[in-house]
């Protein structure tokens, strides 16, 4: 891992948990790896924050040949990440989008055929993300919904509409930080072990 990156991830796990909100760096390695394992090269956040997260998915992308989007809608963090990611060398990966989910993705025809879309933002609106998101999926493309476990009674409505889609498993890692729900094309589930 180049030095760089290195610096900027352990300055980052130093902040305050409850400023920024970051994936924990278990998970961060679990992410990076799933996006080495599944070849992606298109990938969807929601929810920079800082840009912790996106050092993880750009890490892996720079394996894969692959370019992210990730959107934020606080200003000043998403100034902190616009910084953060620059140090870590990775801008040339990730490309940022200030705004609000999911009506700003309108806006940036370019962000279709997304083979893996990271949910990390305000809880209640997960079932708005997935409505926007499924359309712009790439045939083989998964959605990582983040704190399915910590944030469980807000997400219910989500986890549920997740079970009624056609074409589409849902599996839960409630075991792994504060759980991920992973939401895999049916006819892909042999090919991934989520
Ligand atoms: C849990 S933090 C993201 C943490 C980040 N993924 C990481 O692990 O480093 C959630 C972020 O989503 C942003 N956010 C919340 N709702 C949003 C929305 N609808 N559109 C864009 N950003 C949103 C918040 O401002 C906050 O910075």
């Amino acid at each position: 891992m180049p030095t760089q990156l290195k610096q900027i991830r352990q300055k980052l796990e130093q902040l305050p948990h409850q400023n920024y909100w970051n994936i924990s760096p278990q998970v961060g390695e679990y992410l990076r790896n799933l996006v080495i394992k599944l070849n992606v090269k298109r990938l969807l956040e929601i929810g920079t924050s800082n840009g912790y997260s996106a050092t993880w998915f750009a890490e892996g992308l720079q394996a894969t040949g692959g370019k992210m989007w990730t959107v934020e809608s606080h200003a000043e963090r998403y100034a902190e990440a616009t910084a953060n990611i620059a140090a870590a060398g990775l801008s040339n990966i990730v490309t940022q989008i200030k705004g609000h989910a999911p009506e700003i993705l309108v806006e940036y025809p370019e962000i279709a055929q997304i083979d893996f879309a990271f949910f990390d933002a305000t809880k209640g609106e997960y079932s708005q993300y997935l409505q926007a998101v499924l359309p712009l999926l790439s045939p083989k493309g998964i959605i990582v919904a983040d704190n399915v476990k910590s944030h469980w009674d807000s997400l219910s409505d989500f986890v549920d509409a997740t079970q009624q889609l056609k074409g589409y498993t849902p599996k839960l890692n409630l075991e792994l930080g504060t759980g991920l729900l992973t939401l895999i094309p049916t006819q892909q589930l042999s090919n991934i072990d989520a």
